[in-house]
């Protein structure tokens, strides 16, 4: 994971980077920045490249990268598939001699449709004159932009500042960009080439964006690196379930008479392969058994899932840590009657009696099935080190790391959702909390796990979400289906930019299995109805062939737990203000 930042200016006066950005950016890639300016006189602009890396394996290969002709990259990706990378090269390398080969912009969009892996890339081509820049097929890197007043300069940037003068847009990832400066320097106004994938959505909107750019949309030659989407609906037999109850045994009932052990298997598989990519060849830990990969979690079925796979991949001596995180649940007095709508409204009433009589403010939701969880990991590979960090935050330590950091990473985003959803990854993230050993023992532990393994987009492509049974419910498969497609259409608007900045401001990477291309590919070819069975009941039916997959795997209770929202499982909702609504503007997110 790395910070990478242009500057482009019309002009030769130096560009200049703000000094929050600046810093925000060296947090991500904490082991080597450096800055390097490029400038014509004919045509007339400047550059400034800035980029700090982290370093995650081999030997450290510094950027901004230039070739033999000057052309320059910032590269902060990972080539997991796609491009050849042999074990003792660089991949940032890799990319950069294929690119200089290119004599011609279908040959640049060749490259970059081939690599499988996260990435986002600013590509300075000196005797071109042009700019090119974009984020991978889902977006899971994180790129933002924006425009000088004058409309003579931008600005490309992993991270921006809340309070800095520049108002920043995320790059849309619907495609490869790419600006020619001489001919900006010949007109008025900045013509931006866009080189879109192949299967997005083609009646995408530039909303928010000045109205001397435009943005001129080419659909040829940007390949596509996942399978498109099975739309067929065609009625199937539904799944029989007798009990209104959901319970293991109906679901290794399922697994046994459904026919559907062969796509489990390749499920598991192909998301196996997925976590190992993820989980192999890191950095080296100055203590050998000191863990190298953490993940977020909840105990829910899709990080249950993630622990149950590193661990076959991980060597056996090296511990594993477990990101937990809890808000502090409020004085039972002050939540009274600030009852929440939905089927979890019993469920938390009873969390909340429990909570009070054991007067542990910490026992959230995700807390206690986070727990369960470590016990089925522990029957299931007692042998391996499961480091469960309880990370515990107040209301006091939210409010302060709120705003002297994360509301800057959850910029440009602005919503209540984006304020819990940042806070809690934030805090899990950074990884510093009590683990307990024996009995009544506990310890302050702080991971030191580069690669953060998060369950993102098991939910969008498994219609995990509530909202996926009301849309079953109103318009049948044929409207859930859309719906999962539009979800994966907009996830990287959603989620992923955001989560990668937040998750990287701790310099650690943020790998996502659910979304490498084979695993996308695969559940894409599969019919919705393999998917998931919403005429099954919650802990069932939504993410059903996941939790196929998790019994096959041998997991226990967790298999069947119903989806809770981290907003809500790590109780952050709770902390603020109950009658907000997730979509509603976040005025805690503005700086002061
Ligand atoms: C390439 O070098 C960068 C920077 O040192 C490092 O973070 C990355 O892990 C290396 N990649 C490979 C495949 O060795
Ligand atoms: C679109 O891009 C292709 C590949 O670079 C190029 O050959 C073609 O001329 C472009 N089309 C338009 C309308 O600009
Ligand atoms: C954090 O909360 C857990 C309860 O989930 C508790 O066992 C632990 O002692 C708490 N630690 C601190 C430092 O408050
Ligand atoms: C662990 O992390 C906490 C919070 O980030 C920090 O205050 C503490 O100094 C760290 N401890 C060690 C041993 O690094
Ligand atoms: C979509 O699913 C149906 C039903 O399993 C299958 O017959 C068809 O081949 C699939 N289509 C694609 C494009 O994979």
């Amino acid at each position: 994971m790395c910070g990478i930042c242009c500057v482009v200016s019309l002009s030769l006066s130096r560009c200049s980077l703000h000094d929050h950005v600046y810093e925000t950016l060296h947090r991500r890639g904490p082991d080597r920045s450096r800055d390097v300016t490029a400038s014509s006189s004919n045509p007339e602009y400047s550059c400034l490249f800035s980029a700090h890396v982290l370093h995650m394996r081999g030997s450290p290969t510094p950027q901004p990268l230039q070739d033999d002709h000057g052309n320059l990259l910032l590269w902060n990706g990972e080539v997991f598939g796609g491009l050849a990378v042999e074990p003792e090269e660089n991949d940032t390398q890799v990319v950069l001699s294929r690119l200089s080969a290119c004599k011609s912009p279908s040959a640049v969009l060749s490259v970059l449709g081939q690599v499988k892996g996260p990435w986002a890339i600013i590509y300075y081509q000196k005797e071109e004159h042009c700019v090119w820049f974009g984020r991978d097929f889902f977006g899971r890197r994180s790129l933002l932009w924006s425009w000088g007043a004058d409309e003579r300069s931008f600005t490309l940037t992993s991270v921006s500042s809340h309070s800095s003068d520049l108002r920043c847009l995320e790059v849309p990832a619907v495609g490869v960009y790419r600006v020619d400066l001489k001919s900006w320097t010949e007109r008025e106004s900045l013509k931006v080439d866009v080189y879109s994938w192949e299967l997005t959505d083609s009646d995408f909107t530039w909303e928010g964006f000045p109205s001397s750019v435009s943005f001129v949309l080419n659909h040829s030659g940007l390949s596509s690196p996942v399978l498109p989407m099975n739309m067929s609906v065609t009625e199937v037999e539904p799944n029989s379930c007798n009990s209104s109850h959901t319970s293991l045994d109906d679901l290794k009932e399922l697994l046994k008479s459904t026919g559907k052990r062969e796509t489990v298997r390749r499920l598991i598989d192909v998301l196996g392969e997925a976590v190992r990519r993820r989980v192999q060849h890191l950095p080296h830990q100055s203590h050998p058994h000191q863990a190298q990969v953490a993940i977020l979690f909840s105990g829910g079925i899709d990080s249950m899932i993630l622990a149950v796979l590193a661990d076959r991949y991980i060597p056996p001596d090296r511990s594993i840590d477990l990101l937990n995180v809890a808000f502090k649940l409020q004085e039972p007095k002050k939540n009274r009657g600030s009852g929440k709508k939905g089927q979890n409204n019993k469920k938390e009433r009873e969390t909340h009696a429990v909570t009070t009589s054991l007067q542990t403010h910490f026992d959230v939701p995700d807390r206690i099935t986070g727990r369960d969880g470590l016990r089925e990991l522990t029957a299931l590979s007692p042998g391996r080190k499961w480091n469960f960090v309880e990370i515990n935050v107040t209301q006091e330590e939210l409010k302060e790391m709120r705003m002297k950091n994360i509301c800057h990473l959850v910029y440009p985003l602005d919503t209540v959702l984006d304020d819990s959803i940042g806070c809690a990854v934030w805090f899990a993230a950074r990884g510093s909390g009590l683990v307990s050993e024996g009995e009544a023992a506990q310890r302050q532990h702080n991971s030191t796990a580069k690669v953060v393994l998060t369950g993102i987009g098991a939910d969008e492509q498994l219609a995990g979400y509530s909202r996926h049974r009301v849309r079953f419910k109103t318009s049948g498969l044929q409207g859930l289906v859309k719906e999962l497609a539009m979800e994966l259409g907009r996830i990287s608007s959603r989620n992923l930019g955001r989560d990668d900045r937040i998750i990287a401001d701790h310099g650690k990477e943020a790998r996502f299995p659910y979304l490498d291309e084979d695993v996308v590919s695969f559940l894409n070819t599969l019919p919705v109805w393999e998917k998931a069975d919403l005429s099954l009941p919650r802990g069932l039916g939504e993410k059903l062939l996941l939790r196929l997959a998790a019994a096959e795997l041998g997991l226990g209770p967790s298999a069947v737990l119903p989806k809770r929202a981290m907003q809500f499982g790590s109780r952050i909702a709770k902390l603020e203000n109950s009658r907000e609504k997730a979509s509603e503007k976040c005025s805690r997110l503005i700086a002061s």
